[in-house]
């Protein structure tokens, strides 16, 4: 029987665990309600059907508010700004935006980052017990998302899964922490930014980018430490396995079906992006950054790092194994307490 999907994505040794799901498509009616699709030509399917949209965010926003009792003004503010939550031109300008914005974020970053990758490789000494999460990935992100920002990040932004504003299911008292949280970054950010489009493009920076590089840079690390075993040498590849948005979800607007599988009309889709990854096909592999209307803006950005990083701990010719590590428990993302990893040569 598969594993419940809630858990499927933070299962260690994922990659085996996502090769035997069988089927690889299926029903749950279980705390995740919704057709759970682990088979990676349907989720770029699903991902690309103009029949499947993102979910209703308003109402589970206004679920949560009734039953707080209060409105979660932040979190309201904060929609208006984010692209998934936007149609027709609005969407297609936001991005346009955005993706000037990055274009000139990362000329800003490419000078600095061999030194950002060769700080974090530097590290990851032989002969010692480092944690990956707090010592090698977080501070590249912590200055990654500083040039993104282009201002010093607060470090506990890096704590505050600001991700989870994207849509979908969450209980009212989650949505309450992500409102503070978002009261927190709109209270650094307004007072650095001189428009409402400066403030949205930053606004995505920490709400698209900040967990996802953490994801991915700390996911890739794990993979390849389990990949290499004991005998041979930590290697990074040249293009991420390991995607940074684990899961998304999308609702069906209108009855379809995709070889054979039936996706009915008001239903739930639960997309477990990790299986992008995991396949052999191109064409799979490019879509851990999604794919169709809402494909990821900071591709580019987030590849320039990678090749850097991969370069920089591939150098370093490492062994390793991991030793213990603290998942923070979460039906959507894989953020970690700590990844503690013994190295050796
Ligand atoms: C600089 C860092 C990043 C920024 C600014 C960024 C920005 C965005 C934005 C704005 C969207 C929504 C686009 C829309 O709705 O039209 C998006 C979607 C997405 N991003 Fe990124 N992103 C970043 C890093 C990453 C990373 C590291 C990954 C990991 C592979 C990733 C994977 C995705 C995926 C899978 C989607 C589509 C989600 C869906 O369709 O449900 N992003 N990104």
């Amino acid at each position: 029987m598969n594993p419940k999907s809630h858990k499927l994505h933070q299962l260690r040794h994922r990659r085996d665990a996502f090769a035997s799901l069988d089927p690889k498509v299926w029903w749950e009616d279980g705390i995740i309600k919704a057709t759970v699709v682990a088979e990676p030509q349907v989720v770029v399917d699903v991902l690309r059907r103009p029949d499947s949209s993102l979910p209703d965010w308003n109402y589970f926003v206004g679920g949560a508010e009734r039953v707080l009792g209060r409105r979660l003004e932040h979190l309201r503010e904060a929609s208006e700004f984010m692209p998934v939550l936007m149609h027709n031109e609005a969407h297609a300008k936001a991005r346009k935006s955005l993706a000037i914005y990055l274009a000139n974020r990362l000329q800003a970053l490419e000078p600095g980052l061999p030194s950002i990758a060769g700080d974090a490789a530097a590290r990851m000494l032989a002969g010692s017990t480092v944690d990956l999460f707090a010592e090698v990935v977080r501070p590249v992100v912590l200055k990654v998302g500083s040039v993104l920002i282009d201002a010093d990040m607060p470090p506990d932004f890096l704590d505050r899964e600001l991700s989870g504003v994207f849509p979908g299911s969450k209980s009212p008292s989650e949505f309450a922490r992500i409102n503070d949280d978002f009261g927190h970054v709109f209270a650094f950010l307004k007072p650095r930014c001189g428009s409402s489009e400066e403030l949205a493009n930053k606004l995505c920076c920490l709400t698209f980018g900040i967990d996802s590089l953490t994801m991915l840079l700390i996911e890739s690390i794990i993979t390849a430490i389990d990949e290499a075993g004991e005998a041979r040498a930590i290697k990074l590849p040249d293009y991420p396995v390991e995607t940074g948005v684990p899961v998304t979800s999308r609702y069906v607007k209108s009855d379809f079906e995709i070889d054979g599988g039936k996706f009915p009309a008001g239903t739930s889709v639960r997309l477990q992006m990790q299986s992008l990854g995991y396949s052999n096909e191109n064409v799979h592999q490019q879509a851990i950054f999604g794919a169709g209307a809402h494909v990821c803006v900071g591709k580019q950005i987030t590849l320039r790092l990678w090749t850097q990083f991969a370069k920089a701990i591939n150098e370093l010719e490492l062994k390793g194994r991991i030793v213990s590590y603290e998942l923070r428990k979460s039906m959507y993302v894989c953020l970690y307490k700590s990844v503690k990893v013994e190295l050796w040569r």
